[in-house]
């Protein structure tokens, strides 16, 4: 595993009693971002803090870019860290900010100012680069927080939960920073409960509830691994034969099963795309009068439901 930038391995932390971290296993690539899913309370951030060896682990061994990560500061140069407080001088310009923060890891001189504009550009703040802190909205200062983890143009970039509490539009600011992050060749950590962010962003996921990873996988991976169907839902054009409309559904390749209820009906099938297409081709056909579709496929939040009986949120 040459490019692996990050391997856990059966890592552990228990509070008291409480198992936050119970024989927890992954790694991450180069250009991949990896996401922690989990509700509250999973053991994401504590899995986090063993990572990055700001929590003494019970048990199991992290290692970054190859280095053991108790190596010291030489393997944690290798982690940009953005924690989920906000770690800024508010007083202070958003580049001034930066330029701390650069000088924290060694930078100075032309370097340092180059870098500084480099990393405003990424996070998309460079026009805001002289207004202070305290005039960002908290969208943008969780930016600037990103960008102060990215100074020392780390190899492994850790966020735990960048997003919560921010307004749709920074949110989608953010997702679009890591997404080209990811893209640069950076490996990515990302933390959350939004099931959502986990299908945008990652190229693997790793499910985490009550401490221990449940399952792990691409998108398709995981939700191919609970098997269960697409539905097509259908609704017709009132005083269509639904009857015959059933015969024409059933005999379309791929349908699992068709189920009528007033004027509409909901189609079962393993790929309801293709299933869809050819549905709405025959009933036309057979002069069947359509009058709106919609696919329910299934995402992260029924693989969870699947694993564990539970809701990602309640
Ligand atoms: N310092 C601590 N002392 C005692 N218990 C702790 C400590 N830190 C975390 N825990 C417990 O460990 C469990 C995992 O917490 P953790 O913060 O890792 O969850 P999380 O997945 O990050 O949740 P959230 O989505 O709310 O941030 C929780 O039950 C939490 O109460
Ligand atoms: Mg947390």
């Amino acid at each position: 595993m040459d490019s692996a930038r990050c391997v856990a391995r059966g890592l552990r932390k228990a509070f008291g009693d409480l198992v936050a971290v119970d024989d927890v296993s992954f790694h991450i690539d180069s250009g991949e971002v990896y996401g922690l899913l989990g509700p509250n309370g999973a053991g994401k951030t504590t899995t986090i803090s063993l990572v990055v060896g700001l929590l003494a682990r019970d048990g199991g061994d992290v290692s970054i870019c190859g280095d053991d990560i108790d190596a010291g500061a030489k393997v944690r140069a290798h982690i940009g860290y953005v924690p989920q407080e906000i770690a800024l001088y508010t007083e202070l310009t958003a580049a001034e900010n930066l330029r701390f923060w650069g000088r924290m890891y060694g930078l100075g001189g032309s370097e340092l100012n180059a870098r500084v504009a480099e990393v405003l550009d990424l996070v998309g703040l460079a026009e805001r680069a002289g207004d202070r802190v305290q005039e960002y909205s908290g969208g943008m200062q969780r930016r600037l927080n990103i960008a102060a983890g990215m100074m020392h143009r780390p190899e492994l970039l850790i966020l735990d939960e960048p997003t919560v509490g921010v307004d749709p539009q920074s949110r989608n600011a953010i997702l679009t920073d890591v997404e080209r992050l990811g893209a640069s060749g950076m490996a990515v950590l990302y933390t959350t409960h939004y099931m959502e962010e986990a299908e945008r962003l990652c190229d693997r996921v790793g499910i985490m509830d009550s401490g221990r990873l449940i399952a792990e996988g691409t998108r398709r991976e995981l939700i191919g691994s609970i098997g269960e169907d697409d539905r097509i839902v259908i609704g017709f054009d009132h005083g269509t034969d639904l009857s015959a409309a059933t015969d024409v559904l059933n005999a379309v390749a791929g349908v699992r099963g068709v189920t009528v209820d007033g004027a509409e009906a909901t189609v079962l099938a393993s790929d309801g795309r293709v299933v869809l297409a050819h549905a709405v081709r025959d009933l036309s056909a057979a002069g069947l009068g359509v009058a709106a579709v919609e696919l329910q496929e299934p995402d992260l939040e029924s693989v969870f439901l699947h694993l564990t009986g539970r809701a990602l949120r309640d």
